[in-house]
C-alpha cells in the first residue's frame, strides 16, 4: 500500500487519489447506484442545459469514499464547464476566495471540498457570490479602505461535506439542491467492481466480485482498493485471474474479515468484549489498550462498528452489543449485563 492506512479505511491520501482518478466515472450514466441523487441531478442538469444556463448550486453530503468528488467532476462535464477545485481548509483568508471567484468564467463549476471547514469571512463572501454573482473587493486598508463590487459571470458552486450538520443554515440555504449520498448495496458494489476490473484490464470472476462487494463496507473507494490488492495477489501469487482464491488470498493477507472488519476494528471489539467485559469504557482507555490514537479509533474504526451495530456509544462510554460477541465467536456475559 501507498501508506499505512488500513486497507478498509474509507479515507484516502494523495497517492491513492491519483490511482482513483483512473477509475472515476466521467458521466452520470457511468455512475453506479445512488439512484435517487442521480435522478435528481439528471433532471437539474438536463433542465439547465435546455435553458442554456448554469445549474443551481449543488451541495453533496455523505461519508468519505461514496462519490462526492466524482459527482462534482461529472456535473462539470455534463454542463460542459471547466472545473475549478478548492477546499474549505485551503481557503485561509477571504482574499483567497476573492481571487478564485474573480477569475471564474461563465459556466465554470467551482468545487469546494470540505465546505464545512471554510473560514467565516470567506463563507460570507461566498453567500454574496452564490446569490448575487458579486464579490466585493476591498481596496486599501483601515478607514480609507473602500469596497469595489465586481460582477461575476453565472457559475455553479458544488460543495461537498462529510458533515452536513456542521454547515451554517445561511450557507446551506443557498444551495438549490442537496444530494445525500447513501452507502452502496452489495449489488451496486459488484457493479462498481466489474466496471473497475474492466478499466484495469483484469478478469474478475463473479464469485470474487460477490466476495469483495460484501467486505467493502458499502463504499466504492474500499471496493476499488480491495480490487487492486486482489490484482496484486493474483499477479504475484496466483494465476493473474481475479478469482475467488485470489480474493480470499488478498483478504487474508490484509486481515479483512467477513464483515469487512480489519485488525484494528477487531482489536477494538476484542478489547471491549474481553478486557472490559463489554464496557462501558471511555474512548481514551480503549485507544490506549489497542495502542492507537483516540482519534484513529474514533474516526477510522468506530463509525463502521457503530453502523454495523457491534458497538454503541453511550454517555458513559463505548459498549459492546451481543452481535459483537457473536462476531468474535465469544460467549456474551450474563443476561442484563449488556447493551442490547
Ligand atoms: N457511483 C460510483 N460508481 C463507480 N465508482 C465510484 C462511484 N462512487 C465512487 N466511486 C469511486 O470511488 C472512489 C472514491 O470516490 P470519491 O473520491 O468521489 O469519493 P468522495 O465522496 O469524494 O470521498 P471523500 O469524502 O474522501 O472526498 C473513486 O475512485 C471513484 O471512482
Ligand atoms: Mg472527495
Amino acid at each position: 500500500m501507498a501508506d499505512d492506512r488500513p486497507v478498509v479505511d474509507a479515507g484516502a491520501d494523495d497517492i491513492e487519489r491519483a490511482a482513483e482518478a483512473a477509475l472515476r466515472p466521467r458521466r452520470l450514466d457511468d455512475f453506479v447506484g445512488q439512484e435517487v441523487v442521480r435522478d435528481q441531478l439528471s433532471l437539474l442538469l438536463d433542465a439547465a442545459n435546455a435553458r442554456q444556463t448554469p445549474p443551481d448550486h449543488v451541495l453533496l453530503s455523505g461519508p468519505p469514499g461514496l462519490g462526492k468528488t466524482t459527482l462534482a467532476m461529472i456535473i462539470a462535464a455534463e454542463v460542459d464547464g471547466a472545473l475549478r477545485m478548492t477546499s474549505g481548509p485551503a481557503i485561509q483568508h477571504a482574499g483567497d476566495l476573492a481571487a478564485i471567484l474573480s477569475s471564474l468564467q461563465e459556466r465554470d463549476v467551482l468545487f469546494i471540498d470540505e465546505i464545512h471547514r471554510l473560514a467565516r469571512p470567506a463563507e460570507e463572501m461566498l453567500y454574496l457570490a452564490m446569490e448575487d454573482y458579486r464579490v466585493d473587493v476591498i481596496v486599501g486598508k483601515g478607514p480609507g479602505a473602500t469596497s469595489i463590487p465586481l460582477a461575476l459571470p453565472p457559475f455553479t458552486v458544488v460543495g461537498a461535506t462529510t458533515r452536513a450538520g456542521l454547515l451554517p443554515a445561511p450557507l446551506r440555504d443557498r444551495f438549490g439542491f442537496t444530494g445525500h449520498l447513501e452507502f452502496y448495496t452489495a449489488a451496486e458494489l459488484e457493479r462498481v467492481l466489474r466496471r473497475s476490473a474492466g478499466l484495469l484490464g483484469a478478469e474478475l470472476h463473479d464469485d470474487a466480485a460477490v466476495e469483495l462487494a460484501s467486505r467493502s463496507r458499502g463504499t466504492p473507494r474500499i471496493a476499488n482498493r480491495l480490487l487492486r490488492r486482489v490484482q496484486d495477489f493474483a499477479q504475484v501469487r496466483g494465476t493473474g485471474v481475479l478469482n475467488l482464491a485470489a480474493a480470499h488470498g488478498a483478504l487474508d493477507v490484509f486481515e479483512v474479515d467477513q464483515l469487512g472488519l480489519d485488525r484494528l476494528d477487531r482489536s477494538v471489539l476484542q478489547a471491549l468484549c474481553q478486557r472490559f467485559g463489554g464496557g462501558p469504557v471511555g474512548l481514551t482507555t480503549l485507544a490506549v489498550t489497542v495502542g492507537e490514537e483516540p482519534e484513529t479509533v474514533e474516526t477510522v474504526a468506530e463509525p463502521f462498528l457503530v453502523r454495523e451495530g457491534l458497538i454503541v456509544r453511550t454517555p458513559r462510554g463505548r459498549m459492546a452489543t451481543p452481535e459483537a460477541y457473536a462476531h468474535l465467536g465469544l460467549r456474551p456475559p450474563a443476561e442484563g449485563m449488556l447493551f442490547s
